[in-house]
């Protein structure tokens, strides 16, 4: 029987073995392809004192009785030690099982390659064997280690809150441990479940990242081990816990995708983008429409004549769906009411609803709507018909965020309800877009007689399911994520949704930084991004139309401004930029992506290339360099990943070698009007 597996995936290899005593498996190597010919690094070579031996090793996956002092994965009341029992393995999977033969507790810690990426999927299998209920309180999906050395590990991570989420941070872990989490039922804005670990001896080497594929409460720990290295721990968050597993009863955690590139954080981002790619499938290649959302133009006051407006607008410069944000349904005149009962407030359509529906689409526009499923108002009818759906403890008040209470979705009833008026709404009207929001994470967060009860799981898998329910039943609609903001971006929402509205804050530099962080996560094709008024609701610094458009460019285009506002020039400025925008849209959404340089650096750019076409958006963040008042030279982007010997023409037909745009860089004059620019290069 073998002791020790390789799985291959596009140009790297993961390799585990298990431990003489066959307690535990230990990482062996994880980098490009090879890279487990020749002694591991991660063995543990001194000897062990005042810890035990698994305490000191590369460990996969641990309960916290065999590994009690350095960090375990699986906490279990009453502690748990296993032994490997059984293979299951194929060329793309692995399936190790291990028994604790004293509880019955059955693990089968699982590995899955994801054909033609470099990422390595993650999961436990967990199966109640024996006759005692097993008390779960930490639910690890996987622990993974990183061969940092004696500098420590650099950590690199997604930081904010509402309005300035995706705020890319470092950090360096000499000792100790580093932790982010969830309570809010969602991956919520403070952090994202997404880590880079790199070797903090270098300035950007090769970097090992893992991202969490869980819509709901999380924790994540990274944290140096007695022998030198680095281990992150990841799982989703019992909330309210701890979980409960009955005999016979089994539970599966959320994924761990793991990833890994020798070229830094770039080349990681690299390969989340493909990652990406792979979850959208066919998916991909649906045009992602530019769309025009009211929300910032009219707020509530959403009345058919205005929309209308609008709509005829936005299909001037070249707009192709237009979307009707919160305020649609009876009762929603502000955020104090209506959410649950989702009818269209028919007055505010003169000749109805549905009429104003085939006036938008008289216009060439396809229609989208918001809808905030998890959300009830308790001036609802539906509340005063169901009190009872959502969460709530006994003898306790209810906490109201926004105005609003949450809907305990893990209910079959309440699930039915979710589902059924999404399917009236999707059959009713011909919306081809929902914007699927969630603004309040849960408080007094139980289901009265029902204690033990896995509410944070059960709520995950009814979302997921609805939104499978979507795409299965409706293949053609888009279903863009949101959660007040960007606060569900996680792997298991995209991998079911279309897009993701990163933040509600569409100012200027405050985006640029805000999508700098996106990008090293998701790939451009989900990034959501609407050019707004400016000054608008947050970061005043002025930045001109132009530069707001390419800032909106770079991921999947939409307006949410006042067209109204608009002069007929900077009109004439935002249909170009459209048509210029659909005629690259396939370049930005399913090319290489690399970001160039970041919003701290006086030009920010992102490169775009696929086939023979390279596509540049830059912007200029900082002061002007003066000229050519004075003397001075012109900013210079160098690109990356062309061929240095081919020739590469712009469109006014200049030349340039590889080599140059490489090494050199491709020029840029940056003036007062002009803070942003789109550059296309063609392979010659
Ligand atoms: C959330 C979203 C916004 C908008 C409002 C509507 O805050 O993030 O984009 O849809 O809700 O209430």
């Amino acid at each position: 029987m073998t002791n020790r597996w390789t799985l291959e995936l596009e140009s790297t290899s993961y390799t585990v073995a298990l431990e003489p005593q066959r307690r535990w498996l230990e990482l062996v190597a994880w980098g490009p392809r090879g890279v487990e010919h020749g002694p591991s690094p991660l063995a543990n070579r001194g000897s062990v004192h005042f810890i035990t031996d698994a305490d000191a090793a590369p460990v996969e996956y641990a309960p916290r009785g065999l590994r009690p002092f350095s960090a375990a994965d699986l906490g279990v009341a009453g502690e748990s030690w296993w032994r490997f029992a059984a293979d299951e393995s194929t060329d793309t999977q692995l399936r190790l099982a291990f028994v604790d033969e004293l509880t019955g507790l059955r693990a089968v810690q699982c590995y899955r390659a994801e054909p033609g990426t470099d990422v390595l999927c993650r999961w436990v299998e967990l199966t109640n064997t024996g006759t005692a209920a097993i008390s779960i309180d930490r639910l690890g999906s996987a622990g993974v280690c990183v061969p940092t050395g004696e500098r420590g590990a650099r950590l690199t991570y997604l930081t904010g809150q509402w309005s300035q989420e995706f705020t890319r941070r470092s950090t360096v872990l000499e000792a100790g441990s580093f932790r982010m989490e969830s309570r809010f039922g969602v991956p919520g804005h403070q952090y994202v479940p997404w880590l880079t670990v790199q070797d903090a001896a270098e300035t950007d080497g090769p970097a090992y990242g893992v991202s969490l594929a869980w819509s709901g409460s999380w924790e994540l720990d990274a944290e140096i081990e007695p022998s030198g290295l680095t281990r992150v721990r990841a799982g989703r968050l019992a909330n309210p816990g701890p979980v409960v597993l009955e005999p016979g009863a089994s539970l599966t955690t959320p994924e761990l995708a793991l990833a890994s590139s020798v070229d830094g954080l770039g080349g990681l981002a690299g390969v989340w983008h493909a990652y990406s790619r792979k979850l959208a499938g066919p998916r991909l290649r649906n045009r992602r429409p530019v769309l025009y959302n009211s929300w910032e133009a009219t707020g509530f006051e959403v009345l058919g004549s205005r929309q209308l407006d609008l709509a005829r607008q936005a299909a001037d410069l070249g707009v192709e769906l237009f979307v009707v944000d919160d305020g649609w349904f009876v009762g929603r005149d502000d955020d104090t009411g209506g959410l649950g009962d989702w009818t269209p407030e028919q007055s505010s359509f003169e000749g109805g609803f549905g009429a104003f529906v085939e006036s938008v689409r008289a216009l060439g526009l396809d229609f989208g709507l918001w809808v905030e499923p998890e959300a009830i108002s308790p001036k609802s009818k539906l509340y005063a018909e169901h009190p009872d759906w959502v969460y709530r403890i006994d003898g306790r008040p209810a906490t109201l965020i926004r105005n609003q209470l949450l809907l305990d979705l893990g209910k079959t009833e309440v699930f039915e309800y979710v589902r059924g008026f999404l399917d009236e709404l999707l059959t009713a009207y011909p919306i081809s877009y929902l914007k699927w929001d969630m603004n309040r994470p849960p408080t007094e967060r139980g289901r009265p007689g029902e204690p033990t009860a896995d509410l944070d799981a059960e709520h995950v898998a009814n979302y997921h399911r609805l939104l499978d329910h979507l795409r299965d039943t409706y293949p053609g609609l888009i279903v863009e994520s949101c959660a007040g903001g960007g606060g569900r971006t996680d792997l298991a929402t995209v991998s079911r949704s279309d897009v993701v509205w990163p933040s509600d804050n569409t100012a200027a530099l405050d985006r640029l930084r805000i999508q700098d962080g996106f990008l090293l996560m998701h790939a451009p094709h989900l990034m959501s991004s609407w050019v707004t008024d400016a000054p608008g609701v947050f970061d005043p610094r002025p930045r001109s139309l132009r530069f707001r458009f390419v800032l909106a460019m770079a991921g999947v285009l939409g307006i949410g401004a006042d067209l109204s506002r608009w002069s007929a020039e900077q009109r004439k400025e935002a249909a170009e930029l459209i048509a210029r925008y659909k005629s690259l849209r396939i370049t930005i959404h399913t090319g290489r992506c690399r970001v160039l340089s970041g919003p701290t650096e006086p030009t920010a750019a992102t490169q775009y290339t696929l086939g023979e076409q390279t596509v540049v958006l830059a912007w200029s963040t900082g002061e002007l360099v003066g000229t050519p008042l004075v003397p001075g030279r012109s900013s210079r982007i160098r690109l990356h990943g062309l061929d240095a010997a081919a020739t590469y023409r712009d469109e006014d037909g200049q030349e340039y070698s590889g080599a140059h745009l490489t090494h050199v860089g491709l020029p840029v004059e940056w003036t007062a009007e002009r803070d942003a620019d789109v550059f296309v290069l063609t392979r010659v």
